[in-house]
C-alpha cells in the first residue's frame, strides 16, 4: 500500500514507518522540525500540517491508499500552553486529514486517547462509556473523534490508545525515558500510587494499526491497551528493577492525590480499557508489562551515566 503518514518523526509515527517497511508498504512520511533519517521512510516531507494548502496538494500529489495520522500536540501540558496551535494539530487536521481521505476513497487511521475518560470508574471504559474528558486534551481528541466519522465515515477507524512505552526515535518520549532524563539529571521523579494506567508500547500499536490496515472489516472507534493496569508508581519501580538501577541512583518520590490536588484537578485516576471487540480478533498481542520492559533499551542519551550506575 501507498501510505501518507503523518507525524512521521513522533513516538508512534517512527515506530509505525518501520513496521510498514517490514510489511512491503510505501510510506511517504511527514515531519516538521525534525532533521535527519528516518528508519522506514521511502519519501521524508517537511511540511507545516497547519497549512491546509500545502497539505492537501501533497496528500494529492501521493495519491495514498491510506493516511495515517500520527502528528498531534500529545501532551496535556503543551496544548494548555498553546490552545490554538492544539486546536489546530489536534481538531482541524484530523478533520481536514478525514475529508481528504473521503475524497480520495482511502482509509484513514487516527488516534485518540483514553484520556476522553474521565477517570472516575474503577471498572474499564468500554466502547459503550460516554467520553467525558477533564482536561483541554481530552477535549479536542474527543471533538477530534466527532469530526473524522462524520467527514469519512466508511474510511475512517480512531484508536484511542493508552499511556505508552518503548524506545521513541528522540530518546526523550516515552514513560522510561522521561524517568531516566530526570534519573541522571539527579531528580527525584514524582510517581503517583493511586493513578492506574493500562500502557502498551507504540510499537504494539503501530502493529495493531498495521493490521487493521491490512484488513477490510475494521471501521470505526477501537479501544487499545496493555495486558496489565498499574500505578504509576509500580510502573516507575518496574522500570527502576528492569534497568537493575538502586533506590539511591534512581529515586522515585511516592504520591497520593489528595497530596497534590492541583494537579489531580487536570489527571485522571484510572483510566483502564475494555478492550472488546478487538481483543481476541486481531493477531497482535496485547501485551503484558513484563513483555514491555523486555523492549526497552537504556537511551542513547544517558548511557554515559547509566555505566556509572549499573
Ligand atoms: N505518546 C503517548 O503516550 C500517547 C498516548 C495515547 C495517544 N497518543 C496519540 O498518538 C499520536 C502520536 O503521539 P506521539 O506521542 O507519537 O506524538 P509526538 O512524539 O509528540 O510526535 C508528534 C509529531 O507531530 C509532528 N508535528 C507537530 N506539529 C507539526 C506541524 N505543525 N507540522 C508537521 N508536523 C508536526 C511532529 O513533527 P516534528 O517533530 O518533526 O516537528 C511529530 O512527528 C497522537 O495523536 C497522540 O495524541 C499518544
Amino acid at each position: 500500500m501507498k501510505l501518507f503518514l503523518t507525524g512521521a518523526s513522533g513516538f508512534v509515527g517512527s515506530a509505525f514507518a518501520k513496521a510498514a517497511s517490514r510489511r512491503g508498504h510505501h510510506v511517504t512520511g511527514i515531519v516538521g522540525a525534525f532533521v535527519g533519517t528516518l528508519p522506514g521512510v521511502n519519501e521524508n516531507r517537511s511540511l507545516d500540517l497547519t497549512d491546509d494548502a500545502a497539505l492537501t496538494s501533497a496528500i494529492l500529489d501521493t495519491f495514498p491508499d491510506a493516511i495515517v495520522n500520527c502528528a498531534a500536540v500529545a501532551e496535556p501540558a503543551r496544548c494548555d500552553a498553546d490552545p490554538a496551535r492544539a486546536q489546530a494539530l489536534n481538531v482541524a487536521l484530523p478533520a481536514t486529514l478525514a475529508r481528504l481521505a473521503h475524497h480520495l476513497s482511502a482509509k484513514f487511521i487516527h488516534l485518540s486517547s483514553e484520556q476522553v475518560f474521565d477517570g472516575a470508574s474503577a471498572t474499564p471504559y468500554s466502547l459503550q462509556s460516554s467520553p467525558k474528558p477533564i482536561n483541554l486534551y481530552g477535549r479536542q481528541k474527543l471533538e477530534s473523534e466527532r469530526l473524522v466519522h462524520a467527514a469519512a465515515p466508511e474510511f475512517a477507524i480512531t484508536l484511542r490508545a493508552p499511556l505508552l512505552a518503548g524506545n521513541s526515535l528522540s530518546g526523550t518520549r516515552s514513560l522510561h525515558e522521561r524517568l531516566f532524563a530526570d534519573w541522571s539529571a539527579g531528580k527525584t521523579p514524582r510517581a503517583f500510587s493511586d493513578e492506574i494506567r493500562q500502557p502498551c508500547t507504540a510499537a504494539n500499536l503501530a502493529d495493531l494499526m498495521l493490521e487493521l490496515l491490512e484488513r477490510n472489516d475494521a471501521c470505526g472507534v477501537y479501544h487499545w491497551a496493555g495486558a496489565d493496569a498499574l500505578s504509576r508508581l509500580e510502573i516507575a519501580r518496574r522500570v527502576r528493577a528492569h534497568f537493575k538501577l538502586s533506590e539511591t541512583a534512581a529515586p522515585i518520590e511516592a504520591m497520593t492525590r489528595a497530596a497534590d490536588p492541583r494537579a489531580a484537578s487536570k489527571r485522571q485516576a484510572t483510566l483502564t480499557l475494555d478492550l472488546k471487540p478487538l481483543a481476541g480478533k486481531v493477531k497482535t498481542p496485547i501485551e503484558t508489562f513484563d513483555a514491555q520492559l523486555d523492549q526497552l533499551i537504556i537511551p542513547p542519551a544517558f548511557r554515559a551515566w547509566y555505566f556509572t550506575q549499573a
